[in-house]
């Protein structure tokens, strides 16, 4: 088994479940020491016992994304518990929606921009501050969506507009960054094995029977698909990706 993430710090936010929980046991497998990030300390510690149960090593940090001072506390402990952070993955989000868009709640407005661009913004800076001082530099990996940048859907506006902020805050931090040795890219995955893919009141069944329908790929994506493309992107087998938003979404925009 290759080993691309040996002597590396990995961190992962929103690691507590689905794509985050899945992306931080494969750096893990990898050799990497995973620092599992969110706001709930029993799910996080959930992660860091299967990866330890794996063999790999992990350490919880308690962190909201969308809490400036909390994230630049994240990466100085990150820091301060590995010795660097070589590797960074920006994943925790948060869904609302499914209505037509005359009837999003302020709320639900400001949920999805807190958490998902202003989230995001917080930790690309925090981190690109802190991988800028090291020699080998760092990569980034943040998860948007397809249905931000690439597919459209009724219902879905306002999730699709906080996650087209993240694939054009990509773009534009890469641009900035790569001659600082921060490489950054993304990943728009289509709908995932997880529970923010279900529509109220759906089961997995009833998923799969719309997925046979709607999606080219005929089912639902595997998170270890979607955690396979942030693993390249983070990799040095990606040294001359930059800028990418890497859709891996079935068909569903292509
Ligand atoms: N599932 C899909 O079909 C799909 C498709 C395309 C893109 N995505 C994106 O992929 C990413 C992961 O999705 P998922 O399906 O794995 O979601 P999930 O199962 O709901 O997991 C999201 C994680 O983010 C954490 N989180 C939420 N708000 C946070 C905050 N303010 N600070 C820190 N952590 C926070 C959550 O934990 P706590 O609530 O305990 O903090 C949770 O562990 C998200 O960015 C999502 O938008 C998902």
């Amino acid at each position: 088994m290759s080993l691309r993430f040996a002597h590396k710090t990995v961190l992962v936010t929103g690691a507590g479940a689905g794509l985050g929980r899945t992306a931080a046991l494969a750096f893990a497998a990898e050799g990497a020491r995973v620092a599992v990030a969110g706001r709930t300390a029993a799910s996080l510690d959930e992660t860091a016992a299967l990866i330890a149960r794996a063999g790999g090593t992990a350490a919880v940090f308690i962190a909201d994304v969308s809490r400036r001072p909390a994230v630049r506390a994240l990466v100085a402990d990150v820091v301060e518990r590995f010795g660097s952070l070589d590797v960074a993955v920006n994943n925790a989000g948060v869904f609302r929606g499914g209505a037509p868009l005359v009837e999003l709640s302020e709320d639900d407005w400001q949920t999805l921009i807190s958490v998902n661009v202003t989230g995001v913004l917080h930790a690309l800076q925090a981190e690109i501050a802190q991988m800028r001082t090291q020699a080998a530099g760092g990569a980034i990996v943040n998860i948007a969506s397809n249905l931000g940048a690439h597919s459209r859907r009724p219902g879905l506006a306002a999730y699709a507009a906080s996650k087209a902020a993240v694939s054009a805050l990509t773009r534009g931090a890469a641009l900035d960054h790569i001659r600082d040795g921060v490489r950054i890219n993304a990943v728009s995955p289509g709908p995932l094995d997880t529970a923010m893919s279900l529509l109220p009141g759906e089961g997995e069944e009833g998923r799969a029977a719309r997925m046979k329908e709607d999606l080219p790929l005929g089912r639902v994506l595997t998170t270890t698909e979607a955690a396979a493309a942030v693993l390249y992107l983070a990799s040095d087998d990606a040294a001359s990706v930059v800028g990418t938003d890497l859709v891996i979404d079935g068909g569903a925009s292509a």
